[in-house]
């Protein structure tokens, strides 16, 4: 089987809207399509894992739990990034940050944290899609191979978000899909600017275009969105805002 074959045997365990586009990673981190590409079949190596990930998951007699919807692009990025700090807000049952601790895996360099409020499942009418199957924790569909060194915080990014992005300092990369509302995602692209240097990236999933395309020209990058859905990302040019 060639590496593309393997990634198409992902996006459709996956679900089609993880069909991976270049086009958007490559206009998001200014590197040639061509980079992209690779970085895409590049997670091929990685086919045992996402299989056991979803496996996890299907085992739940579910398979969604309201998950990033572009995992595999998610990879490509941090390739492509080769973050040494990456922050994540919005965890649920870790798809996108196995896809990202994947990626740290290959680049041999950076530490995911994540921060994540878990919401847990009750069986009655009115759970979160997210919420989280009993007995389980935050990210409990990530594999135990990919979790070495996984910096995973419970709490409210309201709480936690600052004290970390203090502790940190810089942030090289920041992945929002902790979906709330308007002031949350504000909240977070405030909280996260200050610790943005040149080349940082920053992706969420359910922008308010608004707020997104504002925190982008702050530091002078541009969003881009993903074929036309919410899922946006800028960097910040390599020479600083
Ligand atoms: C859309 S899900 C994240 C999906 C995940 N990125 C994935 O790919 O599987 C959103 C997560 O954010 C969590 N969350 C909601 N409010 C939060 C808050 N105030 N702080 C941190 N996490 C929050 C939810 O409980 C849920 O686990």
């Amino acid at each position: 089987m060639t590496m593309a074959d393997s990634v198409s045997v992902l996006v459709a365990k996956l679900g089609s809207r993880s069909k991976p586009d270049p086009s958007w990673t490559s206009k998001a981190t200014g590197c040639t399509r061509e980079r992209a590409e690779r970085a895409v079949l590049e997670v091929a190596a990685y086919s045992a894992s996402v299989m056991e990930l979803c496996g996890n998951i299907d085992r739940t007699g579910r398979s969604y739990y309201a998950q990033f919807p572009a995992p595999i692009d998610l990879y490509a990025l941090v390739r492509l990034v080769r973050p040494r700090t990456i922050v994540e807000s919005g965890v649920a049952s870790g798809v996108s940050s196995a896809f990202m601790l994947m990626g740290a895996k290959t680049n041999s360099r950076g530490t995911l944290h994540s921060i994540d409020l878990p919401v847990l499942r009750t069986g009655r009418p009115g759970d979160e899609s997210w919420a989280v199957p009993a007995g389980m924790s935050s990210g409990w569909a990530t594999p135990s191979s990919l979790r070495v060194g996984w910096d995973l915080r419970e709490g409210r990014s309201e709480e936690l978000l600052v004290p970390l992005l203090e502790e940190l300092g810089t942030v090289d990369f920041f992945c929002h899909d902790s979906p709330v509302d308007r002031e949350h995602f504000e909240f977070e692209m405030q909280a996260v600017e200050p610790h943005l240097g040149p080349g940082s990236l920053v992706v969420a999933d359910n922008t308010y275009r608004r707020a997104f395309g504002e925190a982008a020209r702050r530091v002078g990058a541009e969003a881009v969105y993903r074929k036309g859905s919410s899922l946006g990302a800028f960097r910040v040019p390599a020479d600083g805002a």
